[in-house]
C-alpha cells in the first residue's frame, strides 16, 4: 500500500487542515512600525495600523484565525498596562474587529509577563509569584479583551485557578460567548527563547519552574486537563509541541474538549535555521512537524509556519 502517491494518500491516517491552524502576531505601540523578530524570519512586531494591513493580506491567503501578543513599551510591578480598557491589545482587537468582523477569529494571550517589571507571569512579592493576588488581574485582563470584542482568551500564566476566575468574571460581565482556550499543559521550556526576546518578557530573576510544568512529567498533564475543564475551559492546549508529542497524546485521551498544540518560537526558529543552511527542505520539515503534531492528537495548531504553508501552497 506504499507503491504510489494515490494509494498512500488513500490510506493516510492523518491530514493537515490549515483551517484549524492559528497564526500568532505581536503588536506594539506606535504608528507605522514593523520590525522583523530576531531569529524568526517572516514574523514581525508591529503597530496596530500595520497589523491590520498584515492581517488583511493574510486573510486573502486563507488565514482567518489569529492570536495576539502585546509588547508594551512600559511595565510596572502591578502589570497595570495589562488591564487598561484602551490598552495596546484591546485597541488592536477593536481595530481588527471593525475592519474584518466575523470573518476573522481573534484570540489573545492573557498573561502578565510582558507587563511586569519582574517579567513573571504573575505579580511578584518578596521574590515569589503570588498566585492568588495575580488571579483578579488576569481575570480583568480577559474581561477587558472580551469588552473589546475578542472571540477567545488564552490564559498562558499557568497559575492555579485562573480559568475559573476568568470564566466567572466573563459570565458576570455578560461575555457569555467568549471562548477560553487554556494553556493547560504548558511546560517550563527553553523553546520559548525567541518569543521572550521578541516580547521582552524574560524573568529578571529566576525562571518559571515554580508555575510552569516540569518536563519530566507526563501524567501530571491529566490533572491539569481535569482542572481546566472543570473550571470552564473550552479548548485545552499543550505547549511546546514537538518535544511533547506524548503529552499531546495523553491530553487527547483525557480531554473531552478540543485539544490544541502550540508549535512555539524555538521550534519555528530551529526549522528556519536548518532550511537557511540548506540542511533540509523547509517544506518537508514543516509538513513533517505539523503532521506529527496532528498525528499525536492535536486538532488545533498554533504555528508561525501557517503563512508560509499557505503562501507557498505546500499542501497542494
Ligand atoms: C507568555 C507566553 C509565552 C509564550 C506564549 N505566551 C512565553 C513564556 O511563557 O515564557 C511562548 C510562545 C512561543 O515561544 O512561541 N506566558
Ligand atoms: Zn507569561
Amino acid at each position: 500500500m506504499r507503491q504510489s502517491r494515490v494509494i498512500r494518500d488513500l490510506v493516510a491516517e492523518t491530514r493537515l487542515s490549515p483551517e484549524a491552524m492559528i497564526q500568532p502576531y505581536f503588536v506594539q505601540p506606535g504608528k507605522g512600525v514593523r520590525e522583523e523578530l530576531s531569529g524568526m524570519p517572516g514574523i514581525y512586531r508591529e503597530s496596530t495600523d500595520r497589523l491590520v494591513k498584515s492581517i488583511e493580506a493574510d486573510l486573502k491567503l486563507g488565514i482567518g484565525r489569529v492570536m495576539l501578543f502585546g509588547v508594551p513599551d512600559s511595565k510596572d510591578s502591578a502589570a497595570s498596562g495589562a488591564t487598561e480598557p484602551v490598552g495596546l491589545v484591546p485597541q488592536a482587537i477593536r481595530a481588527l474587529k471593525s475592519a474584518f468582523g466575523a470573518d476573522l477569529f481573534v484570540s489573545c494571550d492573557v498573561c502578565l509577563c510582558a507587563y511586569t517589571t519582574a517579567g513573571h507571569c504573575g505579580v511578584v512579592e518578596k521574590g515569589r509569584v503570588v498566585n492568588d493576588k495575580s488571579l483578579p488581574i488576569l481575570a480583568e485582563m480577559a474581561r477587558v479583551s472580551a469588552g473589546a470584542g475578542v472571540d477567545c482568551v488564552a490564559p498562558s500564566d499557568m497559575l492555579d485557578g485562573r480559568v475559573g476566575v476568568i470564566r466567572e468574571l466573563l459570565e458576570e460581565s455578560g461575555f457569555t460567548d467568549t471562548i477560553i482556550m487554556a494553556y493547560t499543559a504548558k511546560y517550563a521550556s527553553a523553546y520559548y527563547g525567541p518569543f521572550r526576546k521578541a516580547a521582552g518578557s524574560s524573568p529578571d530573576e529566576g525562571d518559571r519552574t515554580s508555575y510552569q510544568m516540569d518536563y519530566r512529567n507526563r501524567f501530571e498533564a491529566r490533572r491539569e486537563v481535569n482542572l481546566d475543564e472543570t473550571e470552564g475551559a473550552d479548548i485545552v492546549m499543550v505547549k511546546p509541541a514537538l518535544a511533547y508529542l506524548d503529552v499531546i497524546a495523553e491530553v487527547r485521551a483525557e480531554a473531552t474538549v478540543p485539544v490544541a498544540a502550540y508549535n512555539v518560537s524555538g521550534e519555528y526558529a530551529a526549522a528556519k535555521l536548518l532550511a537557511r543552511e540548506n540542511l533540509v527542505s523547509e517544506r518537508e520539515i514543516v509538513l513533517e512537524n505539523l503532521t506529527a503534531i496532528t498525528r499525536a492528537g492535536a486538532s488545533i495548531i498554533l504555528t508561525y509556519h501557517l503563512r508560509d504553508l499557505l503562501k507557498n501552497k505546500w499542501l497542494s
